[in-house]
C-alpha cells in the first residue's frame, strides 16, 4: 500500500510513541504547585500516565497557592542553564518565556492529533509562541465561583446570597448563629481572586474586560472600581483573625469542617471537598451568573539537551490530552477538560454547571481570562495590580478612591 500523507502522519506520532514507551528509565523532571490534598491527587495522575509509557516522574513540587514561589524558583533553574523538561506556567508568562527562546516546540504532536481543531481557540492562542505550540493545556478552572456548606446556611437560617446588595445581610443572620461567614486566607493572590470576582460581580464582564484584560484608565479609576474596593473593604469584617498567612485549602477545609460558610475560590477547592467526601454547594461568586474568568493550566517545555527526553516531552504533551487523562486528572483537580469533545456524564453539577456556561459565556462575550491567575495580562503587571489590592484589603483606614489611582498607577507597570 502506497503511504498517504495520513498514514505517515500517524506513523510519525506512533512511532514517537512506540520509541518513547519503550525508552528506559528517562527522566522528565516536571515542576508544578499541585501540594494540598485534591492537586497532589491530580497530580498523581500525571506522574501515572507518563510512567505507563515507561518514563520516570521527577517530582519538582514548590509548595505555594497560585504558583508564585514555583515561578520563583523556575527563574533561578533556567537562568542557571538546568531548566526542568516540563513546568506548569499559564497565560501571558508563556510569551514572555517563548521571547526567552528557551521553549521546546509541540508542534510534531500538536499537527498529527490536530489540536487546533480538537481545543477551544481562546485556549489554543495562548499555548502558542510564534505561531508554534510549545504548552500543552490541562484544564479549564472557574475562578468565579463561590462553595458553601449547605448544613450552615440552615443552621443560620438564611438563603445562599447572589448578589453582592444581599450579602452583608446573609453574612450577618451567619456570624450572628456562631460561625465565620467567609473563609478566607490571606495571601496576597487569594484577596486578588475575591477582588477579581466583586469586579465581575459590579461590573459585569464587558467592564472586567476594559479594566483588568485591556487596562483601560478611565474603567480603572471609575466609580465601578471604586464600588468594588468598597465590597472588598466590607469583607473584613466577615473573616476571622486568623486568616493572615492561610492557606488557600485550609480556608476550605473551614467550609468543610462546618465552621464557616462560604468561600470565593476557583474550582481547584472542589478537589477537597471530594478528597474529603465532604458535602457542598457551588454558587456562582455574587452577580456573576452567566460570565466565567477561566484559569486554564498547562504544561510549558523547556529546550532540552537529551534526546530521549525531547521524546518524553512529546508523548507527555499527548498523554495529557488523552480522553482517559483528561477525565481522571479532572475529576481529582475539580476543573473541567479542556477538551470539548468529552462526555461530562461522570462529573458532578458544578462540573457540569461549568462545562454548559464555559461555552454559553464564550458565546455571549462573558468570558474572561482571569488576572489573579495569570492569565490575563503580563506577570509584572498583574504583581503590581495585585499588590494594591492586598495593601489596600490589609489596611482598614484605606480609602477606595485612593486605591482606585494606585491601581490604574499599577496597570503600567510592564
Ligand atoms: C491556580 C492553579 C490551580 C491551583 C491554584 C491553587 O493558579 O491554576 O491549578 O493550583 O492555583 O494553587
Amino acid at each position: 500500500m502506497k503511504p498517504t500523507i495520513r498514514t505517515l502522519r500517524a506513523c510519525v506520532l506512533g512511532c514517537l510513541l512506540a520509541f518513547g514507551a519503550a525508552a528506559s528509565a528517562t527522566d522528565i523532571e516536571v515542576l508544578h504547585w499541585w501540594t494540598s490534598g485534591g492537586e497532589a491527587k491530580a497530580a498523581s495522575q500525571l506522574k501515572a500516565i507518563l510512567e505507563s509509557k515507561g518514563y520516570v516522574w521527577k517530582d519538582f513540587a514548590v509548595a505555594g497557592g497560585g504558583g508564585e514561589n514555583a515561578m520563583t524558583v523556575l527563574k533561578t533553574r533556567v537562568v542557571s542553564g538546568d531548566p526542568p523538561a516540563a513546568a506548569q506556567i499559564k497565560g501571558p508568562s508563556i510569551q514572555e518565556w517563548g521571547a526567552e527562546g528557551v521553549l521546546a516546540s509541540l508542534d510534531k504532536v500538536a499537527q498529527v492529533e490536530k489540536w487546533d481543531s480538537m481545543l477551544p481557540k481562546v485556549v489554543a492562542d495562548v499555548m502558542k509562541y510564534d505561531g508554534r505550540y510549545v504548552a500543552v493545556p490541562v484544564n479549564v478552572h472557574r475562578v468565579n465561583w463561590m462553595w458553601v456548606n449547605p448544613s450552615v446556611f440552615k443552621q443560620a437560617g438564611v438563603e445562599v446570597p447572589r448578589t453582592w446588595a444581599d450579602f452583608p445581610k446573609a453574612a450577618e443572620k451567619i456570624r450572628a448563629a456562631g460561625f465565620v461567614p467567609l473563609a478566607h486566607g490571606g495571601q496576597p493572590w487569594q484577596d486578588f481572586t475575591v477582588f477579581e470576582s466583586i469586579v465581575l460581580g459590579v461590573g459585569g464582564a464587558d467592564f472586567y474586560r476594559k479594566s483588568l484584560v485591556e487596562l483601560n484608565q478611565d474603567a480603572l479609576r471609575s466609580k465601578t472600581m471604586e464600588q468594588a474596593f468598597d465590597i472588598l473593604a466590607s469583607l473584613r469584617a466577615d473573616i476571622d483573625p486568623d486568616a493572615p498567612n492561610r492557606d488557600w485549602n485550609q480556608a476550605t477545609a473551614m467550609v468543610i469542617n462546618g465552621k464557616a460558610a462560604m468561600q470565593l475560590m476557583g474550582d481547584w477547592a472542589k478537589g477537597e471537598f471530594t478528597q474529603a467526601k465532604s458535602q457542598y454547594e457551588c454558587y456562582p461568586a455574587p452577580g456573576t451568573d452567566g460570565a466565567f474568568t477561566f484559569n486554564v493550566d498547562s504544561l510549558v517545555m523547556f529546550e532540552q539537551s537529551k534526546a530521549d527526553v525531547t521524546q518524553g516531552q512529546l508523548v507527555l504533551a499527548s498523554a495529557v490530552l488523552s480522553p482517559g487523562f483528561q477525565k481522571v486528572f479532572n475529576l481529582a483537580k475539580g476543573s473541567i477538560p479542556v477538551r470539548t469533545d468529552l462526555k461530562m456524564d461522570d462529573f458532578d453539577a458544578c462540573a457540569q454547571k461549568s462545562a454548559a456556561d464555559f461555552k454559553a459565556a464564550a458565546q455571549a462575550g462573558k468570558l474572561v481570562p482571569s488576572i489573579a491567575h495569570q492569565m490575563a495580562v503580563p506577570a509584572a503587571t498583574a504583581g503590581a495590580m495585585q499588590d494594591v489590592v492586598t495593601q489596600f484589603f490589609n489596611s482598614p483606614d484605606a480609602s477606595s478612591a485612593d486605591a482606585v489611582i494606585r491601581l490604574a498607577q499599577a496597570a503600567k507597570v510592564r
